[in-house]
């Protein structure tokens, strides 16, 4: 598939009504998502055949972009019902079967069932800027507990360092993909402005 398939695809996929702050549910962009899921895919072979998992998985357009691509099976988790509703709808309209969706708390997943039984962990976690700060960190701590190849993921630039940090005492290989401009709609009432743009790092985690 090529990548402008891809994203008009994606852009089919319907994202929340009623965003909520504090879980900070801002859709990845059918753009952003049809870049990650094309180089996870083309790049690395991370996706067909693979058992994937997509953490803080919201409305789906990362599962769905995976499965659409021929995953395995795709698996996601997210809190929220509101939002999982959404998904369930979304993989109803795209008629897929290679898909799934679990409802919990990703940061108690750590040291649970769940470890080491996906190929690929793929995810937009939430940055940890609306009063729970380090949640980033505890996604992707969970994240690499449950892949046994490579963990995709988007984090703040101005974080690198810190991640960078982790990623050694972790013992695990780090690779900026791609610094990406992220466009945060103004989907919520305190942005004066239309959408706040963000730089983003596209990292790969894999063990080394
Ligand atoms: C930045 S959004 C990304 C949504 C979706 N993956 C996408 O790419 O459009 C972060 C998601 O993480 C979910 N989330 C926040 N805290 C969570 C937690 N502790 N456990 C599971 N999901 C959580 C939110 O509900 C939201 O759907």
């Amino acid at each position: 598939m090529k990548l402008k398939d891809l994203e008009s695809c994606l852009q089919q996929v319907d994202v929340f009504e009623d965003p909520k702050v504090l879980l900070e549910q801002y859709p990845t962009s059918p753009h952003i998502a049809a870049c990650m899921l094309y180089t996870i895919h083309n790049t690395f072979d991370d996706i067909k055949d693979k058992v994937v998992a997509d953490l803080g998985c919201g409305c789906g357009v990362l599962s769905i972009g995976a499965a659409v691509l021929d995953a395995g099976l795709c698996v996601g988790f997210d809190i929220d019902d509101d939002a999982l509703e959404i998904f369930q709808r979304n993989k109803e309209e795209f008629e897929l079967t290679n898909i799934d969706v679990v409802q919990c708390d990703v940061c108690s997943l750590r040291e649970s069932a769940f470890a080491k039984k996906f190929d690929t962990v793929i995810m937009n976690p939430p940055f940890g800027t609306k009063r729970n700060q380090g949640i980033d960190m505890e996604f992707l701590k969970t994240a690499l507990s449950m892949a046994t190849t490579a963990v995709y993921s988007l984090h703040k630039t101005s974080t690198r360092e810190h991640i960078q940090k982790k990623a050694n005492d972790w013992k695990v290989k780090m690779e900026v993909i791609a610094e990406l401009r992220y466009d945060l709609p103004a989907s919520y009432k305190f942005h004066k402005k239309k959408s706040v743009d963000i730089q983003v790092d596209f990292i790969r985690f894999s063990p080394t």
